[in-house]
């Protein structure tokens, strides 16, 4: 990992409004290249608004996001889609669509007039479909899996895209906890560079589990009321303090046992009662 790394994802001065409300003012943010980015803050503080004007589904009111250079607005649609994949929070399936099928739709940006379905399409569906572990699910409705089953289909169809840069809105909701940690080492194993030199995908993802986010994030964002409160690697900048300030929460930063990030734990319950006391059986 270099000392400074590229970024060809930034935004500059961005202010997001949904009509005359203001959510983000201001937001300057580099997305460093081929590392993990996870964005952390309260609810309605402006996460998913902000993740989706850099996937170009939000026009900025004022300011602007640029792709290698080049404001969105003025890069074709396909382009886009050939270089960033966004995974919204709440992704809508087509009405009685199979997994296979939503899977592929995410082999559209590359598909051509002369040729509708390749063998590099081919591929790519079927490898995201087993990294997620959905490849047994293939003909299965969408609208009838389980909430978890489903969000692993959404996450195959934005690794089907195959793109350099990748948006992922809070890719592990409704996952248990195996699953959860299979998508986020996966995710992180994007990021992983290619054997022969060529830099890992660039990922950008909302989390809301601050331990998740410290273990898994390159870089963090901590977002409050629609700006930046802090960004920098987890270890730099996780302490009681951040965590006071973002959530207004007490708690004691200690580093993790296992990997030795920031392990946020939240100071004493309020509620002190005892806890009952386990019944013997
Ligand atoms: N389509 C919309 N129209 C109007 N207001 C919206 C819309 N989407 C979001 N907002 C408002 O913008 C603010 C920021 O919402 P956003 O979805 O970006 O929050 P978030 O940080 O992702 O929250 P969460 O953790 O709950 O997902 C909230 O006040 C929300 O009510
Ligand atoms: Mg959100």
């Amino acid at each position: 990992m270099s000392e400074s790394p590229t970024s060809r994802l930034v935004a500059r001065e961005l202010t997001l409004a949904y009509d005359d409300h203001t959510v983000v003012a201001d937001l300057d943010l580099d997305v460093p290249d081929g590392e993990v980015t996870v964005v952390v803050g309260p609810n309605a503080c402006g996460k998913s608004t902000t993740l989706r004007a850099l996937g170009r589904l939000l026009k900025p009111k004022r300011g602007s996001v640029l792709l290698d250079g080049t404001q969105l607005a003025r890069i074709p649609t396909k382009r886009i889609a050939q270089s960033i994949g966004l995974l919204p929070q709440s992704p809508v399936a087509p009405e009685a669509i199979t997994v296979a099928d939503l899977v592929s739709r995410g082999r559209q940006p590359h598909q051509h007039w002369w040729q509708q379905w390749s063998e590099e399409d081919e591929r790519a569906v079927t490898d995201a479909m087993e990294r997620t572990d959905v490849t047994a699910l293939g003909d299965r409705l969408v609208d009838e899996l389980s909430g978890g089953q489903r969000q692993r289909v959404w996450i195959a169809m934005a690794l089907a895209q195959d793109t350099d840069l990748l948006l992922l809105d809070e890719p592990t909701t409704y996952l248990d906890i195996a699953h959860q940690v299979e998508v986020l080492d996966l995710v992180r194993q994007l990021a992983v560079p290619t054997p022969g030199g060529g830099r890992g995908r660039t990922v950008v993802m909302v989390l809301h589990d601050l331990n998740q986010a410290a273990r898994y994030a390159d870089h963090l964002v901590a977002m409050k009321a629609g700006r930046i409160a802090a960004q920098g690697r987890p270890g730099d900048i996780v302490t009681a303090e951040l965590v006071r300030e973002v959530f207004g929460l007490a708690s004691l930063v200690v580093p993790c046992p296992v990997t030795g990030d920031p392990l946020v734990v939240p100071d004493a319950p309020r509620i002190t009662s005892p806890r009952k006391a386990a019944t013997p059986s």
